[in-house]
């Protein structure tokens, strides 16, 4: 069984729930306290054994390249004024070469159409899907709780989690073959079912293994719902000749790409940081009085 290496991290769409800020700063590169969302999830890759990040682009999201790449004249001076501690953190994040690539989207056609943007780069190999907007977080990095349960399982992996009651028909969801503990075997899903037709409370949170046949699947560009393509669709394609699983990972799950979310995100974060935590309860606590 080949290893997975390499994480497609889609960041062409429009981020249109929180405009007005993402209308020229990728809603990728929002600040969860002092770092951008996309720090985060690149950390949480690494920590899975993530090779190889293939972002793939659109118009207006080139900050992010220029994020995970020196900025001479910054480092220079953080270097001049003795500031080493920051200037180690902020180069230590910094790919090694080749470590990132870049293929650009030209038109928001869906997510499904955005990972196969990423087929050359990606090649005859499994990989993860890794979506920017959703900062997940574990006892195990959540993507390598799902690459772990590949090595055991074989075929595709699919993270689940929980959405909140009577919220199903929102989401990706999906079918299990029977409920037995976190990794179950998947009969089927579907994207944003019709009330009362949801097939489980299980939402497809934002990471995800896939096999390399999933590109033939999306080569065909059908259109599903908003008239986009969809990877769900694609994915439910490729079940018919593969074994998927649903893995309910253990951690928590942050929306970024939601006004709410992104609050709860800051807040959450803030506040476990040794360096600030205390500062922030007791900014949280007065704002609550
Ligand atoms: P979302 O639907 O959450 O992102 O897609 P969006 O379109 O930016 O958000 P809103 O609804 O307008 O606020 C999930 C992920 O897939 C990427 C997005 O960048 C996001 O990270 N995506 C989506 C693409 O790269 N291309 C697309 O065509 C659609």
């Amino acid at each position: 069984m080949k290893p997975v290496r390499k994480a497609v991290l889609p960041v062409a769409g429009l981020g249109t729930r929180v405009l007005p800020g993402s209308k020229t700063v990728p809603k990728e590169l929002l600040n969860v306290v002092d770092r951008p969302i996309l720090s985060y999830i690149v950390a949480e890759g690494r920590a899975a054994g993530i090779e190889h990040f293939v972002f793939v682009t659109g118009r207006g999201k080139n900050a992010i390249e220029d994020y995970f790449d020196h900025h001479i004249e910054l480092e220079a001076q953080l270097q001049a004024k003795g500031k080493t501690a920051l200037l180690a953190e902020i180069v230590g994040e910094l790919p090694k070469p080749g470590e990132m690539s870049f293929v650009r989207q030209m038109q928001p056609h869906g997510l499904g159409h955005a990972v196969w943007c990423a087929r050359d780069i990606v090649g005859d190999e499994p990989f993860a899907v890794m979506l920017p907007d959703m900062l997940m977080e574990g006892p195990v990095a959540p993507l390598k709780q799902a690459i772990d349960a590949q090595a055991k399982v074989g075929g595709n992996i699919i993270v689940v989690e929980p959405c909140p009651p009577g919220e199903a028909h929102k989401y990706g969801v999906v079918a299990l073959d029977g409920a037995g503990g976190r990794l179950n075997k998947m009969t089927g899903m579907v994207e944003k079912p019709p009330k009362g037709t949801e097939p489980s409370n299980l939402f497809i949170s934002g990471r995800y293994v896939l096999q390399p046949e999933i590109f033939a699947i999306l080569a065909d560009q059908e259109r599903g719902a908003g008239n986009e393509i969809q990877l769900t669709d694609a994915m439910a394609t490729l079940m018919k000749s593969q074994a998927f699983h649903a893995l309910e990972y253990e951690g928590t799950t942050y929306d970024c790409g939601d006004k709410i979310g992104l609050l709860r995100a800051n807040v959450a974060f803030a506040l476990k940081r040794t360096d600030l935590g205390g500062d922030a309860r007791a900014a949280v606590l007065d704002l609550l009085k």
